[in-house]
């Protein structure tokens, strides 16, 4: 069985638990890069940012370098942006044809994972979900216990995708 994780990371917490499960289970890798990345920190980073959720902007990506299609499970993980998956995501699924695919989602939040994974459902009608997990501040406060607890969880779905 093929995997592949795919993810968008804008500070870096998706990305080490994109990569930790694809170093655990030897999946491919695809991380999603907006053409146009956000220039604002502090809070001015939440209201830009949260503002292109409200407005259910797809922002357009660099080529990616794999199919998604190609492969028989995907992991998809997602920083949570206003109670939802981030942008980037909405393009990559709104530009995917992805059915008949096992399916395991991750996120990174800081309290608030909000009804993403029903969100990421709705989207992805006609696909087997192999399971979830969201993942608190892993760079902030719980880098070893987050890894960790990825590299069981990636575990666990490859064994639940056979
Ligand atoms: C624009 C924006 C909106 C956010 N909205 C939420 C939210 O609704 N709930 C929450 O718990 N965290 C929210 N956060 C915090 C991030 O989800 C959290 O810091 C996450 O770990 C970042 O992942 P990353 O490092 O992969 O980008 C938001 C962050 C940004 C930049």
């Amino acid at each position: 069985m093929k995997a592949i994780v795919v993810y968008y990371s804008f500070e870096g917490n998706t990305k080490l638990i994109a990569q930790t499960i694809s170093n655990t289970i030897d999946a491919d890798i695809e991380e999603l890069k907006p053409k146009k990345e956000i220039e604002s920190k502090g809070f001015m980073k939440y209201l830009w940012g949260g503002s292109q959720v409200m407005m259910k902007k797809s922002p357009e990506l660099f080529p990616l370098n794999k199919n998604a299609e190609d492969y028989d499970i995907i992991f998809i993980g997602t920083p949570i942006w206003a109670w939802t998956y981030a942008p980037p995501i909405r393009t990559f699924l709104e530009n995917s044809n992805i059915s008949n695919k096992k399916i395991a989602l991750f996120s990174c939040h800081e309290g608030q994972n909000g009804k993403t994974f029903s969100h990421f459902k709705d989207k992805l009608k006609n696909n087997i979900f192999l399971g979830e997990i969201d993942f608190f501040a892993p760079l902030k406060s719980n880098k070893e216990i987050s890894v960790t607890q990825a590299k069981d969880w990636a575990k666990e779905m490859l064994t639940k995708a056979k």
